[in-house]
Formats: C-alpha cells, structure tokens, sequence
C-alpha cells in the first residue's frame, strides 16, 4: 500500500521534473529598429524572469513617442517590416541574439500589441524568441498622444524535442557517463525497491543459518 503510493508520487514529481530539468534566471534584452539615432538598433525594453519554472514574467518596455509612431507609419506605407533583436541571457549560457519582424501595419493597427514568445528546451536553453502581432480592436493609427504605451504579452513555450538535426549534435557531445545520464530514472526505481522491502520485511525469506 505504502510503495504503491510512494510510487504514485514518485511519478507525479517525474511528469513536473521531465517538462523542464533545469531552473534559473532569464532576461531578455529587446531592441528595435525604430528611432535609433543612426544606430541600427537600440533598446526597447526586458523581459526579466527569476525562474523559468515558475514562468512569472516582468516585462518593462519604452513607451514610443510620436518619432517612434512616424517611422512606424513610413515603414508601414511600404508595406515593410518592423524588426527587433533579442539578446538572452540565462545564468549558465553565453549572449544569444535571435532577430524577429513583424509587419509595421499589422502592429499600428493593432495598437502595438504583441506576444513575444520564448521556446525553452527541456534543459533551459532558449532556442527562438518570436514575436507576433496580437489582435486588439483598437487601433492607433488616427490617434495623437505624447506617449502611446506598448502592449506585450510574454510566454514560455516548451519544446518538448528538439529538431533532429540538434538532437545529433547533442548526443555526439553527450559523453557523460550512463549514471550521469540516467539517474534520474535509476534513483526512483532504486527507492522504490527499497520501500517495497521495508514495508515487507518478512516477506525476505529467513535464510536457514
Ligand atoms: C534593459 O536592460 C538594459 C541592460 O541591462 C538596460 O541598459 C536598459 O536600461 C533596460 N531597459 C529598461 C527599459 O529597463
Ligand atoms: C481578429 O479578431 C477579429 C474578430 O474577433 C477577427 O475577425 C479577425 O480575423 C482577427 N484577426 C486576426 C489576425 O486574428
Ligand atoms: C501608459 O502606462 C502608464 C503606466 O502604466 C500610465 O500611467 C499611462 O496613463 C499610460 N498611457 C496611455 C496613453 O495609456
Ligand atoms: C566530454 O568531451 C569534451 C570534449 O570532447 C571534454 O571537454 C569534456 O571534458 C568531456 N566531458 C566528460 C564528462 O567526460
């Protein structure tokens, strides 16, 4: 009774543990391309998480001002592309930049509304960050304020495979040994034959001494 319910909890916790192995901090630094000052890019705002488990975003961004809404509308009368840079930091990897458009029209017309989304493999590692236009009814392309605040919503999405090109790379790299690779299903079977022994301590046969 005991053992079947530890093994019970045993596979809970896996089905939590095996959706993402890893837990750390996450930022990312978003820049676009509009109003830079003759730079090509510059800082439009981060998205900041303590845990990428728990997935609690901050999200902290610039408002556009009238010069940011203007070059939006040119880039937008030429049925052209609004682009950003992302740079992702995690606390055990290096700087990751990913590059993202979307259309300039879509997103005046949607009241700078987006949905930014970062696919997180199992291991932590974040391999795109991709933004959409989301759909508001609101539009501000008649509108005329001093500042127009942007509205973006962030997700985790996790990859549960990772395309099979990165899975080779990553098995020929991967030269831990079995136990470093395999804990993780040999600790639980290890408890689990230790439970159903102690719970069942006679059913060890008495060996004839
Ligand atoms: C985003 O982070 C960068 C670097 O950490 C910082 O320079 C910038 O001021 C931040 N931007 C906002 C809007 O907080
Ligand atoms: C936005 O929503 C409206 C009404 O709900 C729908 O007609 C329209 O197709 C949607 N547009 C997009 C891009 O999803
Ligand atoms: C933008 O957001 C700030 C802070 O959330 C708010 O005080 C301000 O009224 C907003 N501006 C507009 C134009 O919605
Ligand atoms: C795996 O191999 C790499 C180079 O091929 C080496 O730097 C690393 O130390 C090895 N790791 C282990 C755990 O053997």
């Amino acid at each position: 009774m005991t053992a079947l319910f530890f093994l019970n909890l045993l596979i809970i916790q896996y089905a939590v543990i095996t959706c993402l192995d890893y837990d750390g901090w996450l930022n990312i630094k978003i820049d676009h391309s509009i109003n830079c000052k003759g730079e090509k890019f510059c800082n439009r705002g981060n998205v900041s998480l303590k845990s990428i488990r728990a997935g609690n975003a901050l999200i902290d961004q610039i408002p556009f001002t009238t010069e940011h809404i203007d070059e939006l509308k040119n880039i937008a009368a030429l049925d052209g592309f609004y682009t950003l840079r992302t740079l992702v930091t995690t606390a055990d990897s290096k700087e990751t930049e990913f590059l993202s458009s979307i259309k300039a029209q879509a997103f005046l017309q949607n009241a700078l509304s987006d949905v930014i989304s970062a696919w997180v493999m199992p291991n932590g590692e974040v391999i795109a960050v991709t933004f959409q236009v989301s759909n508001s009814s609101h539009s501000i392309l008649l509108e005329k304020e001093a500042e127009y605040n942007l509205s973006s919503n962030f997700y985790l999405r996790y990859v549960d495979q990772a395309p099979v090109e990165a899975r080779e790379k990553g098995e020929l790299k991967d030269n831990r040994s079995f136990l470093a690779k395999y804990w993780m299903y040999i600790v639980p079977i290890a408890i689990f034959v230790m439970i159903s022994g102690a719970s069942n301590p006679e059913g060890a046969a008495p060996a004839s001494r």
